[in-house]
C-alpha cells in the first residue's frame, strides 16, 4: 500500500512538473490525456488526504464502472431534487453564540432508548457490491468502529444476518414490500430474528421514477454484466427497481420465486402501514415523508418515527430540498417520534442546520458510498470522521455543548425573515 501511494506521489509530482513547463505545448500531447492527467493530480490517493466529503466523489467516479457510477449518481428527471437538496443548505443560516465554555461536546443522541455516539446516520444504499467487493461489511464494520446507526436495504447485497454480525449489532432493516403480503412478512420475521431493532418503511418510490442520467451512463457502458445480473444487465425501465428481474445477488429477496406471488390489488395506503404496524413488536418508521400532514398520518397509525427523504433526489423531481421539510414534519410529528432527514448531507453545518429545526439525526447515502467506492471500509470510515469533526467544530462554534441544545435559536430561515 505505501508503494501504490508513493508511486501515486510520483505520478502527480511528474503531472505537475509537466504543466508547469513552459515547453509543454512543444511535447504534442495528446489534449484528452493531459486533461485527464491534469484532472486527475487532483484526485485523493488515500483517505487521509481527504479534505471534505467531496474528495471522494471524483475517486469513486474515476473507480467504478460508468453503469454503478451512474446507478449511485442519478436523480430523476432533470436531477433537479438532487440539486435542490444541497441548494436547500443555503436557505438556512446560523446564529452564533459566543463565550460559552465548550471544551466538552456531547454528541451522542438517544433513539429508542439506545445511545449513539453520533447524531449521523448510514442510510440504506442498494447493492454495495456493486461498489466496493466487501460492499455492506465494509460499511457494517466502519459504522461498528464509529457507533453510528446502520440501515440496511432490501436490496442490500449482503444478509441482514451478516451485516448485523460485521456490526457486532444488529442493523435496522429497510423495507420495500412484495405484492404478496406473505413474503412481506416473511421479511419482517427475518428482521425480527436477526434482532433489528426497527423497520424502515420506504414509500417514496411507489409510482416509479425516471432516471434518465443512469440510463445515459448505463448506455455508456460496454461490459458484459450477465456475471452479476443474470439475463445481462439490468434494464431499470422506468422505476429504477431491478429487484424482482435479479435477485440473485440480494439476500433479502433470493428465497422468493419471482412471478409467483398472490398480488395484493393495488399499491399501498394508510391501511397498509397500519397492517405493517400490527405485524411486529419492531419499531416502525416510515422513509420518504415530506408533509406535516403525512407526518400526522404516520403517528395515528403509531408509527414510531419518520425519515424525512424524497431518496436522495431519485424519487419524483419535485424540486423541494427535504431540509426544507423539516420544520412542517417536525410540526406534524409534535414530539411523538423520530425525525430523520436526509438528502444532500455533505457538511457538518448541513446537519447542525437541521438538528436546529428540529430533526432527531441525519441521514447520508452517496458521501459514505462515495469513501466505499474508493478506499472500502477505511474510506467510509473516514467520510463519518469527517462529518463528525466538522458538526462538532460548528458546535463549539456557536456555543452548543450537546445535541439536544441545538434548538431553533440556532438558525435563522432567509425567506422567513422580515
Ligand atoms: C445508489 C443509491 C441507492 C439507494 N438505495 C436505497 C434503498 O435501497 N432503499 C432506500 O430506502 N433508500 C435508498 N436510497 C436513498 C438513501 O437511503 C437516501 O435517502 C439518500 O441517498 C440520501 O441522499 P444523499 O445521497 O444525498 O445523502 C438510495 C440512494 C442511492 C444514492
Amino acid at each position: 500500500m505505501g508503494n501504490l501511494h508513493s508511486n501515486h506521489d510520483s505520478r502527480r509530482r511528474f503531472i505537475r512538473l509537466l504543466a508547469a513547463t513552459p515547453l509543454l505545448p512543444q511535447l504534442d500531447l495528446p489534449r484528452s490525456w493531459l486533461q485527464a492527467a491534469l484532472q486527475e493530480r487532483e484526485l485523493i490517493g488515500a483517505p487521509s488526504e481527504a479534505l471534505n466529503v467531496f474528495d471522494f466523489e471524483p475517486v469513486a467516479k474515476k473507480k467504478l464502472p460508468p453503469a454503478h457510477w451512474g446507478y449511485l449518481a442519478t436523480g430523476s428527471d432533470d436531477d433537479g431534487t438532487l440539486r435542490a437538496n444541497r441548494e436547500g443548505m443555503t436557505r438556512y443560516q446560523l446564529r452564533m453564540r459566543r463565550l460559552v465554555d465548550v471544551s466538552k461536546i456531547d454528541m451522542s443522541v438517544n433513539i429508542f432508548g439506545k445511545t449513539y455516539p453520533t447524531p449521523i446516520v448510514i442510510n440504506p444504499v442498494g447493492s454495495n457490491k456493486a461498489f466496493h467487493p466487501e460492499g455492506e461489511i465494509a460499511v457494517a464494520r466502519a459504522s461498528r468502529a464509529k457507533g453510528n446507526v446502520q440501515v440496511l436495504s432490501t436490496v442490500a447485497t449482503t444478509s441482514v444476518e451478516d451485516a448485523s454480525a460485521a456490526r457486532g449489532d444488529p442493523v435496522w432493516f429497510q423495507l420495500y414490500h412484495r405484492q404478496d403480503w406473505n413474503q412481506t412478512l416473511q421479511m419482517i420475521r427475518r428482521a425480527e430474528h436477526a434482532g433489528c431493532p426497527a423497520i424502515v418503511f420506504t414509500v417514496d418510490l411507489l409510482g416509479g421514477s425516471n432516471r434518465e442520467t443512469l440510463e445515459r451512463y448505463a448506455r455508456v457502458d460496454s461490459r458484459d454484466c450477465s456475471q452479476c445480473h443474470s439475463g445481462g444487465a439490468p434494464v431499470p425501465g422506468r422505476s429504477g427497481r431491478v429487484d424482482d428481474r435479479d435477485n440473485r445477488r440480494k439476500p433479502a429477496l433470493a428465497e422468493f420465486v419471482p412471478g409467483t406471488p398472490i398480488p395484493e390489488v393495488g399499491t399501498p395506503t394508510w391501511e397498509f402501514v397500519q397492517r405493517l404496524r400490527d405485524s411486529t413488536k419492531m419499531k416502525v418508521l416510515i422513509k420518504g415523508i415530506v408533509t406535516k400532514e403525512d407526518a400526522e398520518l404516520a403517528m395515528r397509525r403509531g408509527i414510531d418515527g419518520v425519515f424525512v427523504s424524497n431518496h436522495g433526489g431519485r424519487a419524483e423531481d419535485s424540486g423541494r430540498a427535504t431540509i426544507e421539510c423539516v420544520s412542517e414534519v417536525v410540526a406534524g410529528v409534535r414530539g411523538r417520534g423520530v425525525v430523520i432527514v436526509d438528502g444532500g448531507f455533505r457538511r457538518g453545518t448541513d446537519a447542525f442546520k437541521a438538528l436546529a429545526l428540529g430533526a432527531t439525526a441525519v441521514g447520508i447515502g452517496r458521501p459514505y458510498v462515495w469513501g466505499l467506492a474508493s478506499f472500502g471500509q477505511q474510506g467510509v470510515e473516514t467520510v463519518l470522521d469527517i462529518l463528525h469533526r466538522e458538526l462538532q467544530t460548528v458546535m463549539k462554534q456557536a456555543g452548543t455543548t450537546s445535541i439536544a441544545k441545538i434548538t431553533n435559536e440556532y438558525v435563522i430561515d432567509r425567506n422567513a425573515r422580515s
